[in-house]
């Protein structure tokens, strides 16, 4: 089936979300940071999509921006940073994370091939939106879909019935990117054509159904199509 609808998954894959760990630790008075902002980074997204993993499983649904705070707060604990301001800061970051050096050449080249480009989030809408605003992607996004319609986070199927709902297409003629193995995983036993953006080198993922593609980044989506 022809491939109408790209939809990408937004933290990992779109943006960096390692970057606020990594800006900060960079600015001046941060030396506690400096010296284990990649384990923070590690620790806070781990947390984080525990989290919404765990309240999709009990039905204790909050928002992402919720589960990005108490992410945060267990890693900061874990690190030994009791410091409010640079809770503040970090949080404070992840409203503006920089996307990926490819994403708008990519975003531009699948336009102009006409092809229909969203996000699919966990993301809260106003968190979207900060990050869409911040890295100018505006204009290359045909809708901005977010899991507080589904009231439930990934990979619930109602989630990626998000997609048919808005744009009426069937799940074939759909190809989903992420840089989340288990998204991937989802997306594909679900019946999306699948990219997994393997930016780290790491194994697939044991379950069910595995994504079509792999690719390091975003770069050669196009040529999949
Ligand atoms: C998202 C998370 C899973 O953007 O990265 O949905």
């Amino acid at each position: 089936m022809t491939i109408t609808t790209c939809i990408f998954d937004a933290y990992g894959t779109l943006f960096d979300v390692s970057a606020a760990a990594r800006n900060a630790a960079g600015e001046p008075g941060q030396t506690a940071l400096a010296a284990v902002w990649e384990a923070l980074a590690e620790d806070w997204r781990r947390k984080q999509l525990e989290y919404s993993w765990l309240r999709a499983i009990t039905g204790d649904h909050v928002s992402f921006w919720q589960v990005t705070q108490d992410g945060l707060d267990w890693a900061m604990e874990r690190h030994g940073l009791a410091d409010p301001e640079l809770r503040e800061r970090l949080l404070a970051l992840y409203w503006e994370l920089a996307a990926y050096r490819e994403v708008p050449a990519l975003l531009a080249r699948l336009k102009a091939a006409g092809k229909r480009c969203a996000i699919l989030s966990n993301g809260s809408p106003d968190m979207l939106e900060g990050a869409v605003d911040s890295a100018g992607l505006g204009l290359y996004l045909d809708a901005v879909l977010s899991v507080e319609e589904a009231g439930v986070f990934k990979p619930a199927r109602a989630v990626y019935d998000l997609v048919g709902a808005r744009f009426g297409t069937d799940p074939g003629e759909v190809l989903f990117v992420s840089s989340n193995g288990w998204d991937a995983a989802g997306a594909a036993a679900y019946g999306f054509a699948t990219v997994w953006v393997n930016r780290a080198g790491l194994p697939t993922d044991r379950l069910p159904a595995r994504p079509q593609h792999i690719l390091t980044d975003l770069t050669s989506i196009p040529e999949l199509l």
